[in-house]
């Protein structure tokens, strides 16, 4: 198999599979149904090290491997989409530009909380303007002793109200386009900093999603992350990432309905034989078999170059763009699969088929991931 799993990655991602079945999937449906954020869970992925898991042990992550974090992320996702959502988020856009762009000493301070999951993290890049056109953003950094003031709003915040450190972007320079724009890591434990209620939302329900309005927010001089003017490729270079990390929860998602419709296939019975039998469904499922293998092939060649540091930012787009795709038309014809059962709370499938929908949105939609690609290839 593509690629060749070393010893280590394979314990992880068993491990990962383990941890996820036992603990995270039993009460996934009643999370679904209550809204009720995973603090308990979250808390045990972080002393397992899987809220940092390629921040070295020294800021106290878990030192692996990019392919290993996704591989377990991918285990937690076929659990459950909201529990994956709120660690791919802390892992790729929270942890991912801290340690890519960050001095020794906000390496130091923000990481090892984050990693351990005494804290959670997350990634205000859109505002209620400024999604697609993330260049469009308008909150605004104003220079005050010490550090800055940040003013605006953000929308669609995953993490917001449970989380504490962000990775905020705002304009330093409003006269320099894109290159007025910086990163900082904000404090959200400031009363700058006013967190909205929880956003009502098809799928994802247990996952934390506010908008939140800064007014004069608070960042010191030390909080900003790499150099005044840097923001976008901070952000931009985060998201190479985090795309890897949704494309991984599509797969976790898509792979979970195809057991799901395997199961049903074979115990179902129309037309005096199992509906497995019948040629039509035989059709359904060889076709969401044959998008899930080269999904996964995507994905994890995706982030064996993100691993190796090579640049990755076609392929990552390409994975997210063809797994969230591919995820989205499998979890349909899973429903299709289970009849009117599908369309029952009673069944997994119509879960998934709720969570799965929003991967073709955040961290890019698919019409930016062909964008992107587009761009790169006619460079
Ligand atoms: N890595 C590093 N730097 C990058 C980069 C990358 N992959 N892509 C671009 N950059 C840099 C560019 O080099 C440029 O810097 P220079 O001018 O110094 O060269 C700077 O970033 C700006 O780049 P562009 O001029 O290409 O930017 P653009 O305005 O044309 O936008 C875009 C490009 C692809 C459309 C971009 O706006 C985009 O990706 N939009 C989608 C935004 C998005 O994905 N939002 C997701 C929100 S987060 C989320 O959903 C998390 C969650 O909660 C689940």
């Amino acid at each position: 198999m593509f690629p060749q799993f070393t010893e280590d990655q394979t314990a992880i991602r068993d491990a990962a599979r383990d941890f996820a079945m036992s603990e995270i999937e039993p009460g996934a449906s009643a999370r679904d149904a209550s809204g009720e954020f995973p603090s308990d869970i979250v808390k045990q992925l972080g002393e397992m090290g899987f809220m940092g898991m390629v921040v070295p042990e020294a800021y106290g992550g878990a030192g692996v491997d990019f392919l290993s974090y996704i591989l377990a992320l991918e285990q937690v996702a076929y659990a459950d989409a909201s529990v994956a959502v709120t660690m791919s988020v802390n892992n790729s856009v929270a942890c991912g530009p801290i340690l890519a762009f960050g001095t020794e000493a906000q390496k130091q301070k923000y990481l090892k909380p984050m990693a351990n999951g005494e804290m959670i993290g997350g990634f205000m890049l859109t505002e209620p303007d400024a999604g697609s056109d993330a260049a469009a953003l308008k909150t605004r950094a104003t220079k005050v002793d010490g550090g800055w003031k940040l003013n605006g709003a953000k929308a669609w915040i995953t993490n917001g109200g449970v989380g504490r450190y962000f990775v905020t972007m705002a304009r330093t320079d409003p006269d320099k386009g894109k290159k007025g724009i910086s990163a900082f890591i904000l404090d959200a434990d400031q009363p700058g900093v006013v967190m909205g209620r929880p956003e009502a939302k098809m799928g994802l329900r247990s996952s934390k999603t506010v908008m939140v309005a800064l007014e004069d927010a608070f960042v010191s001089e030390d909080a900003m992350l790499g150099k005044s003017g840097d923001g976008l490729k901070v952000a931009f270079g985060g998201l190479d990432g985090g795309r890897v990390g949704i494309a991984a929860q599509a797969l976790g998602i898509a792979q979970r309905a195809m057991d799901e419709s395997v199961a049903y296939a074979r115990a179902r019975m129309s037309f005096g034989k199992p509906i497995g039998e019948h040629q039509m469904i035989q059709t359904y499922l060889a076709e969401m078999e044959a998008r899930l293998q080269a999904a996964r092939l995507l994905v994890y060649r995706a982030a064996a170059l993100k691993g190796a540091g090579k640049p990755c930012t076609v392929e990552a787009a390409t994975a997210k763009l063809f797994t969230t795709e591919s995820a989205v038309w499998i979890c349909d014809r899973a429903v299709q699969i289970h009849g009117g059962y599908g369309y029952s709370r009673e069944y997994t499938v119509e879960r998934l088929y709720r969570d799965v929908r929003v991967t073709t949105i955040y961290e890019g939609t698919s019409e930016i991931q062909r964008m992107v690609i587009a761009r790169e290839i006619l460079k």
